[in-house]
């Protein structure tokens, strides 16, 4: 499918090179760093309103601080499906900037007004750019799906496939208020010391698992 990428650093460039080895069609937007990573991937390049009119969904991968400026010049969005790989990390990677009871995914929403909006934080670009994402014990990482629109959804949850990560459904966007902090926790981790290559995977185990109560039969 076609694809538009708004913010060509380090996760935005990772993304688009496995993407387009899937065959998916990339167009970056924004200024010198877009204009670079197309030049290196041999990608389009356009205005991040150009990127949004080219793709089928459009990848938000910008710093939390600029999400208003990029959503600012994305153009209409209404019905679009928006995948906001935004973390609201502060600039100093201390923390998170905002929490509890909002999130980026929803900071992300609000500002791109009748989008359909999913909140899925990627693997770190470094495991995504080095082209083979599963860790120790051969697991991929887990990459947790946030969203209101269920076909918006299952497209992103295609898209995290195609990069080699496990996708999850983790329910409504405002679930991404859970997803954030714990990929923080990721990050802090990763970066406390010497830097470590880490990923989060959600374990599961099915056939133990009772049913739903309404399924319970009673005896
Ligand atoms: N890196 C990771 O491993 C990782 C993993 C999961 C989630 N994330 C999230 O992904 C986002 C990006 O992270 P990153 O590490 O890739 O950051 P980064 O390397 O600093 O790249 C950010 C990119 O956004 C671009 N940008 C800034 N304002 C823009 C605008 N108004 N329009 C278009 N592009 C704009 C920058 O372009 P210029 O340089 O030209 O200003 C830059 O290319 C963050 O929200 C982060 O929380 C990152």
């Amino acid at each position: 499918m076609n694809l538009g990428i708004i913010g060509a650093g380090s996760l935005g460039t990772a993304l688009g090179e496995r993407l387009a080895q899937r065959g998916h069609e990339i167009m970056f937007g924004g200024g010198a760093s877009a204009q670079d990573a197309g030049a290196r991937l041999r990608a389009r390049v356009g205005s991040n309103a150009e990127t949004v009119a080219f793709g089928d969904a459009t990848i938000l991968a910008v710093p939390f601080a600029a999400i208003g400026a990029a959503l600012a010049d994305a153009g209409p969005l209404h019905g679009r499906v928006l995948w906001s790989c935004v973390n609201a990390v502060k600039p100093d990677y201390t923390g998170l900037a905002i929490g509890f009871d909002n999130s980026a995914a929803e900071e992300v929403a609000r500002r791109a007004r009748g989008a359909r909006v999913v909140a899925a934080l990627p693997p770190f670009a470094s495991a995504i750019a080095a082209g083979q994402l599963c860790y120790d014990s051969d697991l991929e990482p887990t990459v947790f799906v946030c969203g209101d629109h269920p076909s918006a959804k299952q497209l992103v949850e295609r898209l995290v496939r195609d990069i080699g990560a496990h996708a999850v459904d983790a329910g409504p966007l405002i679930a991404a208020r859970l997803v954030e902090p714990a990929m923080m926790l990721a990050v802090s981790i990763a970066y406390a010391g010497v830097p470590r290559d880490v990923g989060l995977r959600l374990l599961e185990r099915t056939s133990l698992m009772p049913g739903p109560p309404s399924a319970q039969v009673p005896a």
